[in-house]
């Protein structure tokens, strides 16, 4: 309940995304002038970035119901026909990682996003029949770490791209500062900027950090939450400068000392580390490659002077 109620609930509350936040508004505005239900939209963008919030504001800006569910949970077409005509007209339904469904459910939502009807077999053997069952006009909104990892006719179904870009440090601050008063704890203003700074362009991490240093320090029996405990907390929680944590370190590191800052192979980093690929293709490597930590090359990732430079090492001669 907590959680839900930290999320925003409207486009003028949502901090950040700006860009996304000004076309989405106007899309809004024009389909409720219309009286149509919105067009089918794409979320895409690293995790935590606040993909399942922003689909259920664009419910509540629509003055609609929100029904979500997610890739691997609708394991049958039946699932997901079950809900499709369970909903009521202009609803919003949200497909987290939309990428993940499997093959034969995707190929009964085409027909419902294209023409807003399910297309049945009933029976069996030469006694088949396809029978076409009309649906309520609906939104769907999808959502996916990487626009790349759609097959290209789902994709196409969108009408809307949005894409989700890392927050800066003081929409990040801005949100820390949100969450505070929701928690009803007072924070400094230099102590909310050192959790934006170390949050890695990320919300859902920045408002982690700020529930661990607030017990930091509520133990320490502060009557608000100062830059210096803050400071601490974060280093004793093992979030550095950057906001890396060690699975970042790892990561790096390993890359540096056992192959010599690359370039090395996506699938020999994740057996060496034990992460799976898709796990550092999707939560590591875009913020490394954000701060210009890590590239990516035709023949593998490779360790740049930058990340050298943060841990204090030479880049070894070639
Ligand atoms: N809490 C988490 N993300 C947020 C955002 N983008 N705006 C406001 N509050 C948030």
């Amino acid at each position: 309940v907590i959680e839900l109620s930290l999320r925003p609930s409207t486009l003028k509350q949502y901090i950040g995304q700006h860009k996304a936040k000004e076309n989405l508004a106007i899309f809004i505005e024009a389909a409720k002038m219309r009286d149509e239900p919105l067009d089918h939209v794409l979320l895409y963008g690293p995790p935590g970035l606040g993909k399942t919030t922003m689909a259920s504001i664009i419910a509540n800006e629509m003055g609609v119901q929100f029904r979500a569910t997610s890739g691997p949970a609708i394991e049958k077409a039946g699932d997901l026909a079950a809900i499709l005509s369970s909903l009521e007209a202009g609803d919003v339904l949200f497909i987290d990682e939309i990428h993940r469904l499997p093959r034969a459910v995707e190929e009964i939502l085409y027909p419902a996003m294209e023409d807003f009807c399910l297309d049945i077999v009933i029976g069996t053997g030469p006694s088949a029949r396809s029978v076409r069952l009309d649906l309520p006009p609906f939104t769907l909104v999808g959502a996916t770490t990487r626009a790349g990892l759609l097959s290209a006719p789902l994709r196409d179904r969108f009408g809307v791209l949005s894409r989700l870009e890392f927050y800066n440090t003081e929409d990040l601050a801005s949100i820390v500062e949100r969450t505070a008063l929701i928690f009803d704890v007072e924070i400094e203003p230099s102590a909310a900027n050192e959790v934006a700074l170390r949050s890695r362009g990320t919300p859902r991490i920045a408002n982690r950090l700020l529930k661990r240093v607030r017990d930091i320090s509520q133990v320490k029996g502060e009557d608000r939450i100062t830059q210096e405990t803050t400071h601490a907390a974060l280093n004793q929680l093992q979030v550095d400068e950057k906001g890396l944590d060690h699975i970042d370190h790892k990561l790096l590191t390993t890359i540096m000392d056992q192959f010599r800052g690359g370039p090395v192979g996506l699938d020999t980093i994740s057996a060496t580390i034990g992460e799976e690929s898709q796990t550092i293709e999707d939560v590591y490597e875009p913020y490394l490659l954000q701060i210009g930590f890590i590239q990516r090359t035709p023949r593998g990732r490779i360790v740049t002077p930058l990340a050298y430079a943060h841990f204090n090492r030479e880049v070894p001669s070639t």
